[in-house]
């Protein structure tokens, strides 16, 4: 996957990490960015063309993949954290907004591209991931890491139907960034510009996937641990 010249569609590219993917994708060269969002007017950044989209409504999708026929590069980028235990009585209505939002929308997205990716010579696919795809937070991220496991999930799938189309699928993951997503968390967090860095350049390597920080890839490697890492203290 060649950055210059490409045409990226960016869901969640208003803020954060999708923003800073939207920047860093131009100045890699792109030929064009669509930067989506809820509200198109609530991007900012110059040199792109907003376009809305809420990743939860298929007809957008449908929309878009209508409108958008030069994408070659789709990151699906948009993505809510909701934080709380499982054992309480919303948790199942979080986990659907978390699994339609950051599973179920993005594998739509992939659905509905693939066929313009496709017919624009096979492009790539970015789904950004978590280290929380692996690994819970004791109490706090059930929901959200469930989501996210099934992003992991569906994008290895993915990944292996759309090599017959010569379409590559990059899976990012990260630790804390520095977003809004982040606030408040204690620690260490990796600026978005950072991730989107080393997302393009992986995407240029032709990697399937960035572990994006050491706290992703000790994490990563302690899945083969004993006990393995995701197993927990119960702390
Ligand atoms: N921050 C972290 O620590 C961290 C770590 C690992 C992975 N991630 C992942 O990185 C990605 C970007 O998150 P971020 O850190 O940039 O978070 P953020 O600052 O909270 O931004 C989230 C973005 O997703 C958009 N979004 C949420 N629901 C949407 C929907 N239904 N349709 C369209 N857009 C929607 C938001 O749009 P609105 O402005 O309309 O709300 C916003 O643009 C997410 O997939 C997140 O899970 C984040």
């Amino acid at each position: 996957m060649k950055i210059n010249g490409s045409v990226a569609l960016v869901t969640g590219a208003n803020r954060g990490l999708g923003a800073a993917f939207a920047r860093g994708l131009l100045a890699a060269g792109a030929a064009k960015v669509y930067a989506a969002a809820r509200d198109p007017a609530s991007v900012t950044l110059p040199g792109v063309v907003p376009v809305r989209l809420d990743v939860t409504q298929p007809e957008h999708i449908a929309e878009l993949a209508r409108q958008l026929t030069d994408v070659t590069l789709l990151v699906n980028n948009a993505g809510i954290g909701e934080f709380g235990p499982l054992l309480v009585p919303d948790a199942i209505d979080s986990l659907r907004r978390q699994f339609e939002t950051n599973a179920v929308g993005p594998l739509r997205l992939v659905q509905a591209f693939a066929p313009v990716l496709a017919k624009n010579g096979g492009g790539a696919v970015v789904n950004v991931l978590s280290v929380l795809s692996w690994l819970t937070l004791p109490g706090r991220s059930g929901g959200y890491s469930g989501s996210k496991a099934a992003g992991w999930a569906l994008s290895n799938a993915l990944r292996q139907e759309l090599k017959a189309q010569r379409t590559e699928l990059l899976a990012v993951h990260a630790a804390f960034i520095d977003t809004d997503m982040a606030r408040g968390a204690p620690g260490p967090k990796i600026a978005p510009d950072d991730v989107v860095r080393q997302a393009i350049a992986a995407l240029e390597a032709g990697q399937p996937e960035l572990l994006a920080d050491v706290t992703t890839r000790s994490v990563h490697a302690g899945l083969a641990a004993e006990p393995p890492v995701y197993v927990g203290t119960g702390a």
